[in-house]
């Protein structure tokens, strides 16, 4: 692009985008600005046309070259600009691109495995000036994002920041969830050795279901339950077996039922906050279906995605007392760590374990080491005892305060419980309420909820949504209630 003076074109575009530019100011607002500017030229000129320099882009958006550069790359990306050396930057020829056919794909692919609706729904990105309650993962403020910073940077000068890292993961990565994973004093120890560090609980969900089932076999779930283990369920080819879970734990003879019936080996379970109903199974309940799986010679995978999440509620894994192997033990740093440190672990012990590594060998050989290296060096500093007390204090906080503008505008009823740990609430509405239009419509008017259906193996019993009270400051939660009551009544 060249640095030249003002040309006709961009007089022109200057003078129809002029409100964009004064409104921005900043990095990110004046980055926008080069980009309407430039979009606005682009739909308005004729292919060959000069666009404006550099120069007059950085001094009317405040803006560097660099950032104009990024923009301009974006642009040549799209197929919308192209650049001469030396000559400056031209809105490009658009090339009549022939109508492609996927048609064929549909007989190539057969049956879909899994609902591509469904896939992604909570991870939606959340536009600017938009109240987040439909995330999964906590916000920044949230964070320890002091420690993280400072075990990042330590973690690149040592040697695994540039080397490749045991496929089982680190050895004192491993003893430290071994030890977390059953606490002291336990029946049931964990050794370090019946860990495999996972890059997140996800893909220690998928390697599981994967390496203990073959396509066709059954697997138990509760019912609802979080829609990335129902998702990675179907991907494998397990066929659901759901059961109906309340506010504590499912019924045992209901559990019971569901393995005789299915023959499943498999029973993958939230104890602890589960997501999304933020339910705790009692120690009777975690005894009575111990006994269950125990008598039916099957697993039980103990997702314990919310362990530092409790807010008047300390979890005991039933990994702890279950020397046999009947359970295996997911745990994951994403969403209290920070979510760019994808490490978490799987624990197992017995050949399930050996079966489990192998899955994830096969899968991504291993975990990057330089993450693993900043996620113990976060865990073992005398920071991070610290941080999860604040969370603690920061959850209860957020909790009770949406819980009080959801009774406020729903009534008692629609708050099916008051969860003592995890970041959600699950939130009945009336009958007969169209939820996929009420998402649609409140995300169109600057709020985002998470439809209940996607929670359900099967079809939803009712209308629900999911409210997440660590995505967004609690200071938004009484007007993204209000607006979600506008638009129900
Ligand atoms: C219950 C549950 N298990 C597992 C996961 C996966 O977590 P990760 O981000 O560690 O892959 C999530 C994420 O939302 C979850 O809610």
């Amino acid at each position: 692009m060249q640095d030249d003076s003002t040309t006709r074109e961009e007089r022109n575009t200057s003078a129809t985008t002029s409100g964009a530019s004064t409104r921005t100011s900043g990095t990110i607002g004046g980055e926008r600005g080069v980009e309407q500017q430039l979009r606005h030229a682009t739909s308005t000129s004729a292919a060959g046309v000069r666009l404006p320099s550099t120069r007059s882009l950085v001094a009317r958006h405040s803006v560097s070259p660099l950032t104009v550069q990024r923009v301009v790359q974006r642009l040549v990306g799209e197929g919308l600009l192209e650049t001469r050396a030396g000559a400056g930057t031209f809105v490009a020829v658009r090339r009549r691109a022939r109508r492609a056919d996927h048609s064929w794909q549909t007989t190539a692919l057969g049956e879909a495995r899994s609902e591509p609706t469904v896939v992604g729904t909570a991870l939606a990105p959340t536009p600017v000036g938009t109240t987040a309650l439909h995330y999964g993962y906590p916000m920044t403020d949230l964070l320890p994002g002091r420690l993280v910073r400072a075990a990042i940077t330590r973690a690149a000068r040592s040697p695994l920041g540039l080397d490749r890292a045991p496929v089982a993961g680190l050895p004192e990565l491993r003893a430290w969830f071994a030890a977390d994973a059953a606490g002291a004093n336990r029946e049931a120890p964990a050794h370090p050795d019946d860990v495999v560090i996972m890059p997140g609980g996800q893909s220690a969900l998928s390697s599981i279901f994967r390496a203990l089932a073959a396509p066709g076999d059954a697997i138990v779930m509760e019912s609802p339950t979080y829609w990335g283990a129902i998702e990675a369920a179907r991907q494998a080819g397990l066929r659901i077996v759901p059961v109906a879970r309340g506010a504590g734990a499912p019924l045992s003879d209901k559990v019971d039922a569901a393995f005789g019936s299915s023959g499943a080996k498999l029973f993958y379970a939230q104890p602890h906050f589960a997501n999304p109903t933020g339910a705790l199974w009692s120690g009777a309940d975690k005894r009575g279906i111990l006994d269950i799986v125990r008598a039916h010679g099957a697993y039980l995978i103990e997702d314990d995605w919310a362990h530092d999440f409790g807010i008047d509620f300390d979890v005991t894994s039933l990994f702890g007392d279950d020397p046999d192997g009947h359970v295996i033990y997911v745990r994951s740093l994403t969403k209290s760590v920070a979510p760019s440190l994808r490490v978490g672990a799987a624990i197992a012990r017995g050949p399930a374990r050996q079966r489990i590594q192998a899955d994830r060998t096969v899968d991504d050989l291993y975990v990057s080491g330089l993450l693993q290296v900043a996620a113990l060096d976060v865990l073992t500093n005398p920071g991070w005892p610290a941080h999860l007390r604040y969370l603690r204090g920061e959850l209860r906080l957020r909790r009770d305060e949406l819980a009080r503008e959801v009774v406020r505008h729903f009534g008692n009823e629609a708050l099916t419980s008051m969860p003592r740990g995890g970041l959600n609430l699950w939130v009945s509405l009336p009958e007969r309420t169209d939820v996929a239009d009420l998402v649609i419509r409140s995300r169109d008017a600057g709020v985002m909820i998470a439809p209940g259906n996607v929670w359900f193996p099967t079809e939803a019993p009712g209308p629900f949504v999911r409210l997440n009270y660590t995505g967004a400051p609690p200071e938004q939660f009484a007007p993204a209630l209000a607006t979600l009551a506008s638009l129900l009544h």
